[in-house]
C-alpha cells in the first residue's frame, strides 16, 4: 500500500561536510566558516521546509564540545528547522581493528566511541530519526556505527528492522554520511592496509553490513538515498534506488576518482510536487578565497596538535 502524497509544492535542502572547525582548534581555515555561512545565505533564501544535514557539521568536533556549542549557535541563528545525522569529524570513524597504510593516521584511535555519538545525540538531536512530512518519508541515521558492536550499532539494526514494517510512502529520503559503495554495490571489500584500496576502505560501507542495509532500505521501500564524506558528487541508480553521492560546502576530494564526478561546491535542493521530487545542485554563490590558516589536515596524531596556534584561547 503506497500513500498519496499531497498536492502543494514545497522543497527541502539537503547539505553536509560544512565542517567549518573553530579559532580554539589546534587547526582552523576561516574560509570554511566563510563558506558555511554563504551556503546558509542561501538556503535562508530558499525558505525551504527543513533542510537535511548529512554529517561532518564540525571540523573536529569528534575531540571539542565547543565546535558543537559554536555550530548549535549558528544553525539556531539560522532559524532553518534542521535533522541532523553525525559524521566522522563530528563523532569518529568508521571501525577497523587494522592499522592502515598511512603511518601519520592511527587508524584504530579513530574509531568512534559511543560517548561521542551520545554527545552529538544531546546536541544536535536523537538519531536515528524517521518522520512522514507531506507524504514524503524521511531517515537518518550513521550507518557508520555498523560493525563496532557498540550499543548504537543494536539500536540502529533494531530501527531498520522496524522501519522496514511501516506502510510506504510514495518517497523515502535516507540521509547517511558514508556512501553505500564506491563504485559498484556488490564491488569486494577495500583493505585498510593497501595504499591504493585505502580510500575505498575510508570512504565507503564494508561488506557484509553493506548487502544487509541496502536490503533494508528496499524493504522499507526507501527510493532516494544521500550520502556525503566523499565530497564529490556523482549519482547512480540501482535497483531503483537513487543513490546520490554529494558535495561538501568547504572543499572537494577524491574527484579524479568517479568519472563524470563533480567538486563543486554547493548543496541539494529538492522540489516536491505531485510527479516526484526534482533535485537541482546549488552552488555556492561566493567562494570565499581567505587564505589564513595554521594546523594540519587530514586526522593528525594527538602529538600533531598544537593548541598554542589557536587564535581564540
Ligand atoms: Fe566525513
Amino acid at each position: 500500500m503506497v500513500n498519496n502524497p499531497q498536492p502543494n509544492p514545497w522543497s527541502f535542502v539537503h547539505i553536509n561536510d560544512t565542517q567549518a572547525g573553530s579559532p580554539r582548534s589546534y587547526r582552523y581555515k576561516p574560509a570554511l566558516l566563510e563558506n558555511e555561512q554563504t551556503a546558509f545565505a542561501q538556503i535562508k533564501k530558499i525558505n525551504p521546509d527543513f533542510m537535511l544535514f548529512g554529517g561532518d557539521l564540525t571540523r573536529d568536533g569528534v575531540l571539542h564540545d565547543f565546535e558543537y556549542e559554536e555550530m548549535h549557535e549558528r544553525l539556531t541563528r539560522l532559524g532553518v528547522p534542521y535533522h541532523a545525522i553525525p559524521g566522522n569529524t563530528d563523532v569518529g570513524n568508521k571501525h577497523t581493528d587494522k592499522q592502515g597504510a598511512f603511518a601519520n593516521r592511527r587508524d584504530i584511535e579513530c574509531n568512534m566511541e559511543a560517548g561521542r555519538l551520545e554527545k552529538f545525540a544531546s546536541v544536535f538531536g536523537e538519531f536515528p530519526w524517521t518522520f512522514v512530512h507531506k507524504g514524503v518519508r524521511f531517515t537518518g541515521y550513521y550507518e557508520a556505527v555498523v560493525g563496532t558492536g557498540l550499543p548504537q550499532e543494536a539500536k540502529l539494526w533494531a530501527f531498520l528492522e522496524h522501519l522496514s514494517t511501516l506502510p510506504h510512502e510514495r518517497d523515502h529520503v535516507v540521509v547517511n554520511h558514508y556512501a553505500m559503495f564506491i563504485d559498484d554495490m556488490n564491488e569486494p571489500n577495500f583493505d585498510i592496509t593497501d595504499n591504493e584500496q585505502y580510500l575505498g576502505w575510508y570512504f565507503g560501507i564494508s561488506l557484509p553490513h553493506r548487502a544487509r542495509l541496502f536490503d533494508l532500505m528496499k524493504r522499507a521501500g526507501v527510493t532516494m538515498v544521500f550520502s556525503g564524506h566523499i565530497h564529490c558528487r556523482c549519482s547512480q541508480v540501482v535497483d531503483g534506488v537513487r543513490l546520490y553521492k554529494t558535495a561538501s560546502t568547504g572543499f572537494p576530494q577524491w574527484v579524479d576518482h568517479f568519472p563524470g564526478g563533480d567538486g563543486t561546491l554547493g548543496f541539494y535542493r529538492c522540489d516536491v510536487t505531485e510527479s516526484g521530487i526534482t533535485q537541482v545542485f546549488v552552488p555556492l554563490e561566493k567562494i570565499s578565497t581567505d587564505a589564513r590558516s595554521y594546523g594540519p589536515g587530514g586526522h593528525p596524531t594527538p602529538e600533531m596538535r598544537d593548541y598554542s596556534l589557536a587564535w581564540v584561547k
